[in-house]
């Protein structure tokens, strides 16, 4: 299958940097959000990752141009009637989830593959709002896409194996390294790490260690690249919320709870860096 346009439905922390780099790849691109304000925040954070790889001269001020250039922007769900791919990356919210992947499946052209990029919703249960769901595939990316080698390509129990193979090949066409993943909350990334993140919460909530002494442990102690709690603030507290409570929810077991205290960040608008202040101040 020939892939030219994708379609990125959010441009938040993860539709932007999935928007850069399929453009970096050489495709072109077509973002939707709401508002005029959402888009302008997505091509701004764009714009700086760019410079951030021009000043370590990993591109060069030409290669950023036509990055940029790649990348049309819309608040209008028709526009991307042409795209040959559209991911979907919008606010993870199981109901919001369903009514875009229904208005996505009216503009879609035949034989366009539908993806979404939720952390933890369930692929089948999503692939049952489309017309013919075996065009629906989960195509999860990892924050900050720039940089993060992984795609988990997840199969719902209807996805075609054409829609699983054409997803692959996008995946390394665009310089990332798929695993092949079967459907259940959380797949099997953040299966594994958003109860270490979680338990760093509790950790801190219980009053064990300072935050920095929670990231500093996990730093030095299990050289990981950041800490827990620097890592929530990455991904943003509301994201996490809902992640742990489709865990919760989905698996029925307690030991997914979520930390108390992130819901009470949630409720104070303390989101991570995407507001300014989560376990940290920016
Ligand atoms: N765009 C471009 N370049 C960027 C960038 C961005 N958005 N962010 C950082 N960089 C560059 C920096 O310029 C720097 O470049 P050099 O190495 O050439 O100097 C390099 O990346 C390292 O950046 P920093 O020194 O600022 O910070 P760092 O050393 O901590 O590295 C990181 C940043 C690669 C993100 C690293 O902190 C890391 O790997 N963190 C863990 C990320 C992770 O676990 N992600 C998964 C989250 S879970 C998820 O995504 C799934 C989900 O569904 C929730
Ligand atoms: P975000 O809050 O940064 O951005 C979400 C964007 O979706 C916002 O710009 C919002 O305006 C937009 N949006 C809401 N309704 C929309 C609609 N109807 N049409 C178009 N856009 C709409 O969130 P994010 O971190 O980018 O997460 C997006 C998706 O990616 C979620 O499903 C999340 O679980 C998943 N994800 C997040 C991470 C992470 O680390 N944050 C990692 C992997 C996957």
């Amino acid at each position: 299958m020939d892939i030219q346009t994708v379609g990125i439905i959010g441009s938040g922390l993860m539709g932007s940097g999935i928007a850069q780099t399929c453009a970096a790849a050489g495709l072109k691109v077509i973002v939707r959000d709401i508002d005029d304000a959402a888009l302008q925040r997505g091509v701004a954070a764009i714009a700086s990752s760019l410079d951030r790889l021009v000043s370590k001269g990993k591109m060069d001020a030409q290669q950023k141009d036509t990055v940029l250039a790649a990348i049309k922007t819309t608040t209008s769900l028709g526009d991307l009637a042409d795209a040959d791919f559209i991911i979907e990356a919008a606010t993870e919210n199981l109901g919001l989830k369903q009514k875009i992947l229904k208005e996505v499946d009216a503009v879609a052209k035949p034989g366009c593959i539908i993806a979404t990029n939720t952390s933890s919703v369930s692929i089948t249960k999503l692939a049952a709002m489309l017309a013919v769901p075996a065009r629906f595939v989960g195509m999860h990316f990892f924050n900050p896409v720039p940089l993060m080698a992984l795609v988990e390509i997840i199969r719902g129990i209807q996805t075609s194996d054409e829609t699983f193979a054409a997803t692959d090949a996008l995946a390394r066409k665009i310089g990332k390294t798929p695993i092949g993943v079967k459907n259940a909350p959380g797949f099997v990334v953040n299966r594994i790490l958003c109860p270490m993140m979680n338990e760093a919460a509790f950790v801190l909530q219980e009053g064990l260690a300072t935050r920095e002494e929670i990231d500093a442990g996990m730093k030095l102690g299990a050289n990981h690249p950041i800490g827990p709690l620097a890592l929530l603030d990455l991904v943003g507290l509301d994201t996490f919320l809902s992640v742990m409570n489709v865990f919760y929810n989905d698996f029925k077991d307690p030991k997914y709870r979520p930390a108390p205290l992130i819901q009470e960040m949630v409720d104070a608008g303390y989101l991570g860096r995407k507001s300014g202040r989560g376990f940290y101040e920016y």
